[in-house]
């Protein structure tokens, strides 16, 4: 669990609401030289472009946990991303290595919203987790089975994979760690999110007759029957993101019909009968990248969060980049984080008075890391 307690001397957050861009701007700009090296500020590639203007460091969910486990010179970071994100920089950045490197000294990581959560984290608790832990251990051996969980998630689960000889993954090293966890048992339990399981078992000659669903809210086995667990080898949380449910396969045949030679570029969060559409699936570092090498003239149709997809667009006019869907598909909680947020953060923060700092309890964090350095030990 993470806590945070506000500063009652603290500056209110409703004057910077009526602040105009350009001045937020600016008084973040003063902020960050006044701080210098001691305050780093991570953007995940989601964030609207006038936040992502004043990160020092943007990033998938992968590059900004090793940032955050790199982090030398800072003192804060302050995290343009979502609640699950920070949870996991206050653990890596404070591991007890780095902790001794800095006499003691904790980095603080401040979200700059607490709102700005992830529906799909939301859709695994710890109890629920728990609890079919101890369902499915009434039909398997639980010691032949590796719990695995997307990074994407409350740091409650990375503790309990780290409990269980479990490891987190993320979308750009999925199948990497589920190799590693077959090299270490029979089957994988897969959580929170479905279809990155899904997406990456497929690709390893798993096939969905071996992929049951867990269904937190029903009583027997998540809706299962117990051959169906016998017979798994990767066991499906029933989660999933709300943002990249919205892309259909019937988009993907529109851009193939309308615009011939057109390549389908998608993360592979969206569901199977999406991403088996795709020319190219992968997390937002991959995306990027691959938009990033590839000749001018190319043609594209992106699946994965708007913002992000208009920025390439605005990087790339040499290339024609569509959305995939034909509805605005965003993530409303990223775009809580806004410059008002920002600014309000860190003005309190040169006034020493730190609001929204997230810090996981230090049980959680033991067993956390230990499933996170696991992640970060696989090549
Ligand atoms: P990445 O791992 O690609 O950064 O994705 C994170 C995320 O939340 C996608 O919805
Ligand atoms: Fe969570 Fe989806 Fe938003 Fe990513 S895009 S943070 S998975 S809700």
């Amino acid at each position: 669990m993470s806590v945070s307690i506000q500063p009652s001397e603290a500056l209110p957050l409703k004057p910077y609401k009526s602040l105009s861009n350009t001045e937020l701007s600016q008084r973040i700009q003063t902020v960050r030289q006044q701080l210098g090296d001691s305050l780093l500020i991570l953007g995940h590639h989601y964030q609207q472009d006038e936040v992502i203007e004043h990160s020092d460091l943007r990033g998938d969910s992968y590059q900004l946990s090793q940032m955050a486990a790199e982090s030398a010179a800072c003192k804060t970071i302050v995290f343009c991303g979502v609640h699950f994100m920070a949870e996991t920089a206050d653990i890596l950045a404070n591991r007890p290595e780095k902790l001794e490197q800095r006499d003691g000294q904790r980095v603080r990581v401040i979200l700059p919203d607490m709102a700005a959560g992830c529906s799909m984290a939301d859709m695994a608790a710890i109890d629920q987790v728990e609890n079919a832990w101890a369902d499915m251990g009434e039909v398997i051996d639980t010691k032949t089975v590796i719990p695995v969980t997307y990074i994407n998630s409350a740091a409650s689960l990375k503790a309990f994979c780290g409990r269980n000889g479990g490891i987190v993954c993320t979308s750009s090293n999925a199948r990497a760690v589920l190799e590693w966890a077959f090299e270490r048992g029979q089957r994988v339990f897969f959580f929170p999110d479905q279809h990155l399981g899904r997406n990456t078992a497929l690709t390893m000659d798993i096939t969905n007759d071996q992929m049951p669903v867990w269904d937190p809210y029903e009583d027997e086995l998540g809706g299962n029957d117990e051959q169906a667990i016998r017979d798994s080898r990767v066991i499906l949380w029933k989660g999933h993101c709300s943002v990249h449910q919205m892309f259909r396969p019937e988009h993907v045949d529109a851009f193939r019909k309308n615009h011939p030679g057109i390549k389908i570029l998608v993360h592979p969060e969206c569901p199977q009968d999406v991403n088996d559409l795709a020319d190219v699936s992968g997390s937002t570092g991959k995306i990027i990248n691959t938009v990033k090498e590839s000749p001018a003239g190319t043609k594209w149709a992106i699946g994965t969060e708007l913002h992000l997809v208009n920025r390439l667009k605005q990087e790339h006019p040499e290339q024609e980049i569509h959305f995939l869907s034909p509805v605005i598909c965003m993530c409303a909680t990223m775009y809580r984080i806004d410059l008002a947020h920002l600014c309000w953060c860190l003005e309190n923060l040169v006034a020493k008075e730190n609001v929204n700092v997230i810090e996981v309890d230090e049980e959680t964090s033991r067993w956390s890391l230990v499933a996170l350095e696991r992640m970060l030990a696989v090549k």
